[in-house]
C-alpha cells in the first residue's frame, strides 16, 4: 500500500463489515447462503471498491499540493507558462545531474528541492503537475530519492536525483525544473528536464544553459568509457570508466616503422592539431590495426590510451556494438577523442536480411563518415580477420586511412620479448640463442607465456624455500619443450602458434 494510505482506509474494510454489507444487497429470502456466498466471493471486492472511493476523495486533498506548491512560486504566470522539455540518454543522468548542480550553484539562484510521490509507473509531466485538473493518481509531494552515479574510474560517484521538482528563484525571475528519470520497466529509458518560469524565454534559457554546463562539465571527458549492455537485458546502454593503462613504449616490442606509423597517424595528429587545422587539413582519422592473434593489437590499443591523457577514450566490444551511434555522440561531443573498436569483424559477420549485408558494420563505416572532418576523433579498428572486413572496407573507402599489419615477432623481436617478460626473473641466458630461433613462428603472448611458464617449472623444482625465484638454462628449455610439445597442440593454437599463422588469410596492404 501507498504511503499516506493508511490514514483514510475505511473502518471495517477488510474483515470486520462485511456481514452488514451483504445483508444489504441480498433482494429475496435465502440470506443465510447469499450471505455465506458473498463472504466468500464479493466481500474483498467491495472492501477494495469502497476503500478506492475513500482514497480517492483523500488524494483529491493531496494532489491540489503540487498545483498550489507552483502557483504559490511561479504566481499567475502558472496558467500559461511556457514548458521547455530536453531529453537526455538515461547515461547521461550524472552528467544532467552535473550541469544542474553548477547551474544551480551560480551567483544569485537560490532553491528549494521538492521530492515526489507516487510518481512510478506513472506518465505525467510538468505542465500535468502546473494545472490542478483531475489528474486523479498523479504525484504528490514527497520525498526526494536520489541515486549515486558513477563519475570516474576510482568509485568516485555523483548524487543525482531519480525525481525532484527544483523551485528557482533567480533575482526576480522564478524557474521551476521537473527532473524525471528513466523507468526502463515503462520503456523510458531516457533523462527529462521539464523547465518553466514567469518570464517570457526565462525557461528556453535555463535548459539551454543546463545543458552548456552539462557538456563543459561533462563527467566523462577526458575519462577511459566503455559502452555496454546489462545482462539482465534492460534497454539502456550501461556505461562503464576504466583506469586509463600506463605503459610506455618499451612495453610495446614492434618494428620501428610499425609504431612509428601508428603514433604518427594516432598521437602526432592531436598533437599537431591547431598547425594541421590552420592549413586547413582534416583531423579525423580512421586506423585499423590487423594480423593473428597475439601480435599485440589490443596491447598497442592500450599503449595509444596510455599515451593519449586527456583524450575522451570511448570503447566498445561485444553486445554494446550496436550503440556506435551513442559512441560517437560522445566522442563528437567530448573531442578530442578515440572511439576503440576491437574485433570489428565481429561486426562484419552480423549479418543483415540479404547475402552480403552488414549492417552494423555499414552503421559503423557510416557514422566514421559522418563525422565532421575536423572534429578531433580517431577510429581505432582492430581484428584478426581482415579478409572478412576487406570487401566492405574497399567498397567505402577513406573510412579507414590507414591499415597498419602487424605480425608474428622477428628474432630481433622475440630476443626483445624474452627480456621484457622476464621482468624481475632470473633466467640463464646461456641458451637463449637456441630458444631464439627455436620460438620462430610464435607470437608475443607466447614468450610472455613461456616465461611465466619457465618460472612455474623452477618453482616445481626447488630445492631451497628461501630466496627469489631463479631459472636454469635447463629449465627454460624443459618450458619450451613443454610449449611446443605437440601435446600442447590446444595451447600453441589458442596463443598464435603456428597453427593460428597458417589459418591467417593476409589481409589488406599497410600504405
Ligand atoms: N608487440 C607486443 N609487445 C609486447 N607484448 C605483447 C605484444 N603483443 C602481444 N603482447 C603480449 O601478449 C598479450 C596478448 O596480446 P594482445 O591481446 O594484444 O593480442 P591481440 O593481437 O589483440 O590478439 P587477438 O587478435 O586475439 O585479440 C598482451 O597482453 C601482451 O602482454
Ligand atoms: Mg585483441
Amino acid at each position: 500500500m501507498d504511503e499516506g494510505e493508511p490514514t483514510f482506509v475505511v473502518a471495517g474494510d477488510e474483515d470486520s463489515s462485511s456481514a452488514g454489507w451483504s445483508m444489504g444487497w441480498s433482494p429475496d429470502g435465502d440470506e443465510d447462503i447469499r450471505d455465506e456466498r458473498l463472504r466468500l466471493s464479493d466481500v474483498g471486492k467491495l472492501a477494495r471498491r469502497a476503500r478506492r472511493r475513500v482514497l480517492r476523495v483523500a488524494r483529491a486533498e493531496d494532489r491540489a499540493s503540487f498545483p498550489k506548491l507552483l502557483r504559490s512560486h511561479l504566481g499567475a504566470a502558472v496558467d500559461d507558462a511556457e514548458v521547455i522539455e530536453e531529453s537526455w540518454p538515461s547515461y547521461d543522468q550524472v552528467n544532467v545531474q552535473v550541469g544542474l548542480d553548477r547551474w544551480l550553484e551560480e551567483e544569485g539562484r537560490e532553491h528549494e528541492l521538492v521530492g515526489l510521490a507516487h510518481f512510478r509507473h506513472r506518465e505525467f509531466g510538468l505542465s500535468d503537475l502546473l494545472r490542478a485538473n483531475d489528474f486523479d493518481y498523479g504525484p504528490t509531494p514527497g520525498n526526494v530519492s536520489w541515486v549515486n552515479l558513477p563519475s570516474g574510474p576510482d568509485g568516485e560517484v555523483v548524487r543525482a536525483v531519480r525525481a525532484g521538482l527544483y523551485l528557482v528563484r533567480d533575482g526576480d525571475t522564478r524557474v521551476v525544473v521537473l527532473v524525471l528519470t528513466g523507468d526502463p520497466e515503462m520503456d523510458m529509458a531516457a533523462v527529462q528536464l521539464q523547465v518553466a518560469a514567469d518570464h517570457p524565454g526565462a525557461a528556453a534559457r535555463t535548459a539551454a544553459e543546463v545543458r552548456a554546463l552539462a557538456v563543459e562539465h561533462n563527467v566523462f571527458r577526458g575519462q577511459v568509457i566503455s559502452f555496454g549492455r546489462d545482462v539482465f537485458g534492460e534497454r539502456a546502454a550501461l556505461l562503464q570508466f576504466h583506469r586509463r593503462p600506463a605503459m610506455s613504449a618499451g612495453d610495446v616490442i614492434l618494428p620501428e616503422e610499425t609504431l612509428a606509423m601508428i603514433r604518427r597517424q594516432v598521437v602526432a595528429v592531436a598533437e599537431h592539431r591547431t598547425l594541421l587545422l590552420a592549413a586547413g587539413q582534416h583531423l579525423k582519422r580512421g586506423l585499423l590495426l590487423y594480423g593473428p592473434p597475439g601480435v599485440g593489437k589490443t596491447h598497442t590499443v592500450r599503449f595509444l590510451c596510455s599515451e593519449l591523457t586527456g583524450t575522451t577514450i570511448v570503447q566498445l566490444s561485444g553486445s554494446a556494438l550496436s550503440l556506435i551511434s551513442e559512441a560517437c555522440s560522445v566522442a563528437r561531443t567530448l573531442q578530442p577523442a578515440m572511439i576503440v573498436v576491437e574485433d570489428v569483424d565481429l561486426i562484419a559477420e552480423e549479418r543483415g536480411m540479404h547475402p552480403g549485408q552488414h549492417p552494423l558494420l555499414f552503421q559503423l563505416l557510416n557514422e566514421m563518415d559522418g563525422l565532421a572532418e575536423d572534429s578531433d576523433v580517431v577510429f581505432l579498428l582492430t581484428t584478426n580477420r581482415a579478409d572478412v572486413l576487406e570487401p566492405a572496407l574497399a567498397a567505402r573507402p577513406g573510412r579507414v586511412d590507414q591499415a597498419v599489419s602487424m605480425q608474428l615477432p622477428d628474432a630481433e623481436a622475440r630476443r626483445r620479448l624474452f627480456h621484457l617478460y622476464r621482468r624481475d626473473l632470473a633466467v640463464d641466458e646461456s641458451h637463449l640463442d637456441s630458444v631464439v630461433e627455436r620460438t620462430e613462428e610464435v607470437t608475443a603472448s607466447f614468450l610472455k607465456e613461456l616465461l611465466r611458464r619457465a618460472a612455474l617449472v623452477a618453482a616445481d623444482q626447488r630445492a631451497e624455500e628461501v630466496g627469489p625465484l631463479s631459472v636454469s638454462a635447463e629449465q627454460l628449455d624443459a618450458a619450451l619443450d613443454e610449449l611446443l610439445d605437440t601435446r600442447n597442440a590446444m595451447t600453441r593454437t589458442l596463443l598464435g602458434g603456428q597453427r593460428a599463422r597458417d589459418s591467417w588469410a593476409d589481409g589488406p596492404d599497410a600504405d
